[in-house]
């Protein structure tokens, strides 16, 4: 099948490329399409697999009502003049892995992936979602060597997403009525902050003991390794899938959204010359700006030590990217 996005044919509709056509990759593309966000070249190395899903997801253009193109490859070339390229193809984890066990093959992968697709997209930007998610995000940055505003990791939409929903079912209130802020590494030392988290503007820290917070912090953080141990095939991919789309229209559409996004530091937070969860506002040129939250002494000392672990994983993967 010709590509329809490629030559004389080429839409000037926004253009995403989804890298890795695996649980997370194919539910994020579904997404963006049936969002009428975006035309999608969903490129993995397995033959058949992105052109399978791509006539799947087209076939259902007509009942989900809308006419974006799904384009599956296995040719980078036609991933040419994307907006955005997502990177979501890697190992995911097993039962008993953690995100940093990935790191050994994952870096490369990521690596390859960013040189790649930069040949053909120039100007893309660039959302990883591979794990360790910090540690690929940076490596993607390097490996391109383009502005760190263009390259961003998505991990604390998830993260946010994960706390919100545990802080709406813990108070029997409507999910949506409630807002979470999770930063840091994407790991075990990730940093959900309660007193950013509010129902309707009301800290949670008013409505809940200080021990129901600490157990749904604790879900929180386990909450990729709880999916992985009931799925036993992979990790999570429904809310990864959702987290991603909803930065990729933010992009996009030049929302100017305020999110948790991996994104790089030069002085921020003290900390340099790494990629960690902040506050971000995100627009058409990528990571807008970065605001710096008046942090505790307690709360800096958690956010350093998630960044210290993040950088010990950076410093390995640079031998293997
Ligand atoms: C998670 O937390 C996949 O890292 C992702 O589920």
């Amino acid at each position: 099948m010709n590509n329809p996005l490629s030559g004389s044919n080429a839409y000037l509709s926004p253009r995403v490329s989804v890298i890795g056509a695996g649980n997370v990759g194919k539910t994020l593309t579904q997404r963006i399409v049936e969002k009428n966000l975006a035309d999608v070249v969903l490129l993995d190395i397995l033959e058949g697999l992105p052109q399978g899903i791509a006539l799947d997801l087209i076939e259902a253009r007509g009942l989900e009502q809308h006419d974006r193109t799904v384009f599956g490859t296995n040719n980078y070339a036609e991933t040419a003049n994307s907006d955005i390229v997502v990177i979501t193809a890697g190992l995911a984890r097993k039962p008993g892995m953690s995100r940093d066990d990935l790191v050994h093959i994952n870096a490369k992968i990521v690596t390859e992936i960013a040189k790649k697709t930069l040949i053909y997209s120039p100007n893309a930007l660039y959302l990883v979602i591979t794990n360790p998610l910090d540690v690929m995000t940076y490596l993607v940055w390097k490996a391109t060597g383009i502005s760190p505003q263009r390259v961003m990791g998505m991990a604390g939409v998830l993260d946010s997403s994960r706390l919100q929903t545990f802080i709406a079912l813990e108070l029997d209130i409507c999910t949506t009525d409630v807002t979470a802020m999770v930063l840091g590494g994407h790991g075990d030392l990730m940093l959900p902050l309660p007193r950013y988290c509010t129902v309707r503007g009301i800290p949670i820290t008013e409505l809940m003991e200080e021990g129901t917070i600490a157990r749904l912090i604790e879900r929180t953080r386990n909450g990729g390794a709880e999916i992985v141990k009931l799925l036993q095939t992979g990790g999570a991919y429904y809310a990864p899938a959702s987290s991603a789309c909803l930065m990729v229209e933010a992009l996009l559409n030049n929302q100017s959204r305020l999110l948790p996004t991996a994104a790089y530091l030069r002085g921020e937070y003290g900390l340099e010359d790494i990629y960690l969860g902040v506050p971000c506002r995100l627009d058409r040129q990528g990571v807008g700006n970065i605001l710096e939250l008046e942090l505790t002494t307690a709360e800096q000392e958690a956010f350093h030590a998630s960044a210290s672990a993040v950088r010990k994983s950076i410093d390995v993967a640079l031998n293997y990217a």
